[in-house]
C-alpha cells in the first residue's frame, strides 16, 4: 500500500500532495492492497491464488480450494462430505455462513450405533457406509459459485479435476494417516483400489491418481447441483452404499439443501468477533468463554492462573455445548441467553482462582486419550476487494468412512459419530452430549467447527483449524493472541491446552504448558494429561488497515501454505 501511495504522489505537483493523500487514503483502507490465502496444501492455496489472478473473487477462490482440498487431502475433506464457509461480502458488507453440513440419512434412527444389550457400538459410526452423513460439500460449493462468484464451475474446479486426472505425489500425512485407517479401508473394494497399493500401505513416493473423483467433479462442473444429487451420480452413491449395508436413498440426496445462517456475534475487549452458529457449537463455544474471561484482566495474572482461568471458562462452556446444542432446524436452543453477559456473569461468578471445577464436582473417569489424527481442514482467504472466507471442512475422522460408492471416487464421511448416540459415551473425540444432538432422520449432527474473523479498529483477521472438539479452545487461544496485539504467524504458533467439560481433564501438547504450569495447576486440583502428538493445523491471514500489510500464516504443525500476493 506504501508503495501505491507513494507511486501516485511522486507524480503530483508539490501542492497537491496533501489532497491526494485524502482522496486516496480512505479508498485504501477500504481494500487490502494484496489478495491472501492459507491452507493446509499449497497445490490447494495455488490453486486459489490462480483464480483470484483470472479475476475471479475470493468466493470463486472458496470453490477452487474446496474442490482442490478434496483431492489432494483425502484424510480431511471432500466431495464426500460437509463444511461451513464464513463470508464477508466487502461491497454491502453482507456476513453470513454457508451451512453444508452433513445430514442424517431419512431411514437413520437414534439407536442406529446400539446393540441388543443398548451399547455403543462405536466402530459402526466411523467406518462403512452407515456412519455417513448426507453430504453437502458439493451443494455448498455450486451454492458460492452461484450466489458469491463470478466465475463458472468449468473455471473454478479446472485446477481439481486436473489434480485429480493427472495424480500427485502423497505426503507425510496421508502415509501416517492410511496406517490408522488401513483395516476400515480395505474393507471397500473401490477405497482401496484408490487409496491402497495393491491392497496394502503404500509407501513413499505413491502416485494418488483419482479418475473416477475427476469425473465426478466434471459433472458437477457441467450440471451444479444435479451433476452430484441427481442422475448418474447420485444412482451410483445410493446403490454403492446400499449394497454395503448404507440407508441412503435418491430422496435424501434430491432433498439435501445447503443453509445460510447468520453468523454469531460477539464483543471481547474491543475485538469483534464473528464465528460459526449452530449447527456448529463453535461460535456458541467460542462466545461464553470469552464472554467470560473478558471480566478478568488477564495480562497481570501469573500464567498458572491465567490458564487456570482459561481452562474453567472453557469448562463451562463446552458443558453448555453438552447440554443444549444441536440443530437449529430440530432443536429449539436458548443461543441468546447462552451468549450473553448476563449469562457470563453468572458462571463467572463461581470461578475459583484457587480451585478447579464446578462448586460440586463429580469426579470422572479418564477415558483412553484419542488418536491424534490429521483429518479435517481450514482455509482462509482475503482478496483485493476486501471479501473474506473462512472455511472449515471435513469428512470426520480421518479418510472419513474409508468407504467409496464403486465408480464416484467419493470418498465418504462418518460425520454419523458427531451425533450422541448413548448418553455418557463420548464420540472419537470424547465429547458427550444429551437429546439435542440425538440421531433423527435428516438431522445435521453437531460440531465443532468454528472458521471466525475477528476485527479491531485496524485490523482484521481470518482463521480457524481442524482438530475436533480441540478447534474451538484452539480458536479461543489464538483470539487471546490476537487481543495481546501478536502478528499472524504467532496465533498459527500458541502453545495449546484444552479443556471439554468431560473427560474432566486438562489435555495439553508437548510444550503447551510448562512444568512450573503444570504443578501449579495440579496443586489447584486440575487434572492433566498430554496429548501424544501436537495437535491442529491453523490457517490465518491478517489485514493490517493502519499500515495496509497483509500476512498469512499457516500452522507449523501441519503442511499448509500461506501466500499473499
Ligand atoms: O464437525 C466436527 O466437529 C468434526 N467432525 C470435526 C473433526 C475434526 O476436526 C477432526 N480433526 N482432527
Amino acid at each position: 500500500m506504501t508503495a501505491k501511495i507513494l507511486r501516485v504522489c511522486g507524480a503530483a505537483p508539490q501542492g497537491l500532495l496533501f489532497v491526494y493523500l485524502l482522496l486516496i487514503l480512505p479508498w485504501v483502507a477500504a481494500a487490502p492492497p494484496y489478495n491472501a490465502v492459507a491452507s493446509a496444501d499449497l497445490l490447494a492455496t495455488k490453486a486459489g491464488l490462480e483464480i483470484l489472478d483470472q479475476g475471479g473473487n475470493a468466493f470463486d477462490a472458496a470453490v477452487a480450494i474446496s474442490a482442490a482440498l478434496a483431492v489432494v487431502e483425502p484424510t480431511g475433506s471432500g466431495l464426500g462430505g460437509g463444511g461451513f464457509w464464513l463470508l464477508h461480502r466487502a461491497a454491502d458488507g453482507k456476513e453470513t455462513m454457508i451451512d453444508g453440513r452433513e445430514r442424517a440419512p431419512f431411514a437413520a434412527s437414534r439407536n442406529m450405533f446400539l446393540n441388543a444389550a443398548g451399547e455403543f457400538e462405536q466402530q459402526r459410526s466411523i467406518n462403512g457406509p452407515l456412519s455417513a452423513g448426507i453430504p453437502g460439500m458439493p451443494a455448498a460449493m455450486v451454492h458460492l459459485a452461484e450466489h458469491y462468484g463470478r466465475l463458472p464451475l468449468k473455471t473454478t474446479l479446472a485446477a481439481a479435476i486436473r489434480y485429480a486426472r493427472e495424480g500427485f505425489a502423497v505426503g507425510e500425512t496421508y502415509l501416517r494417516s492410511i496406517v490408522l485407517r488401513y483395516p476400515a479401508m480395505k474393507n471397500s473394494a473401490a477405497a482401496a483400489d484408490i487409496f491402497l497399493r495393491n491392497g496394502a500401505v503404500p509407501e513413499a513416493g505413491f502416485r494418488l491418481v483419482q479418475k473416477d473423483l475427476a469425473h465426478t467433479l466434471e459433472r458437477i462442473a457441467a450440471h451444479g447441483v444435479a451433476g452430484f444429487y441427481s442422475g448418474p451420480a447420485a444412482a451410483a452413491l445410493v446403490e454403492g452404499t446400499r449394497d454395503a449395508g448404507g440407508l441412503w436413498t435418491l430422496r435424501d440426496l434430491e432433498e439435501y439443501r445447503v443453509v445460510e445462517r447468520d453468523p454469531l456475534h460477539a464483543e471481547y475487549k474491543g475485538i469483534r468477533v464473528t464465528s460459526a452458529p449452530p449447527p456448529s457449537s463453535g461460535g456458541v463455544v467460542l462466545t461464553e468463554s470469552l464472554n467470560m474471561l473478558s471480566g478478568f484482566d488477564l495480562r497481570p495474572v501469573d500464567t498458572i492462573d491465567r490458564k487456570h482461568l482459561v481452562v474453567e471458562a472453557m469448562r463451562r462452556a463446552y458443558r453448555d455445548r453438552a447440554r443444549y446444542l444441536g440443530d437449529p432446524d430440530f432443536v429449539s436452543m436458548p443461543v441468546e441467553r447462552l451468549t450473553s453477559m448476563a449469562y457470563a456473569d453468572e458462571l463467572r461468578a463461581d470461578i475459583r482462582l484457587d480451585r478447579a471445577g464446578f462448586p460440586v464436582r463429580k469426579p470422572s473417569a479418564i477415558p483412553a486419550a484419542p488418536i491424534e489424527a490429521h483429518n479435517t481442514t481450514h482455509f482462509s482467504i482475503l482478496d483485493k476487494e476486501g471479501n473474506r472466507v473462512a472455511a472449515t471442512l471435513s469428512i470426520n475422522y480421518a479418510f472419513g468412512s474409508c468407504f467409496v460408492p464403486p465408480g464416484t471416487g467419493v470418498l465418504l464421511n462418518d460425520e454419523m459419530d458427531d451425533f450422541v448416540s448413548r448418553e455418557g459415551s463420548g464420540n472419537i473425540y470424547g465429547l458427550t452430549g444429551g437429546d439435542p444432538n440425538r440421531i433423527e432422520p435428516g438431522k445435521r449432527m453437531l460440531s465443532s467447527m468454528t472458521p471466525t474473523f475477528l476485527e479491531d479498529e485496524d485490523r482484521v483477521a481470518i482463521l480457524g483449524t481442524p482438530g475436533g472438539s480441540r478447534i474451538i479452545s484452539m480458536v479461543l487461544l489464538a483470539t487471546l493472541d490476537f487481543a495481546q496485539g501478536q502478528a499472524a504467524a504467532s496465533w498459527v504458533r500458541v502453545p495449546r491446552y484444552h479443556h471439554q467439560y468431560l473427560p474432566d481433564l486438562i489435555q495439553y501438547e508437548k510444550g503447551g504448558l510448562t512444568e512450573r504450569e503444570i504443578t501449579g495447576l495440579q496443586k489447584k486440583g486440575h487434572r492433566l494429561n498430554e496429548t501424544s502428538r501436537p495437535y491442529g493445523n491453523m490457517q490465518v491471514v491478517l489485514w493490517d488497515k493502519k499500515n495496509g500489510r497483509v500476512t498469512a500464516a499457516s500452522d507449523p504443525r501441519g503442511d499448509g501454505w500461506a501466500l499473499v500476493r
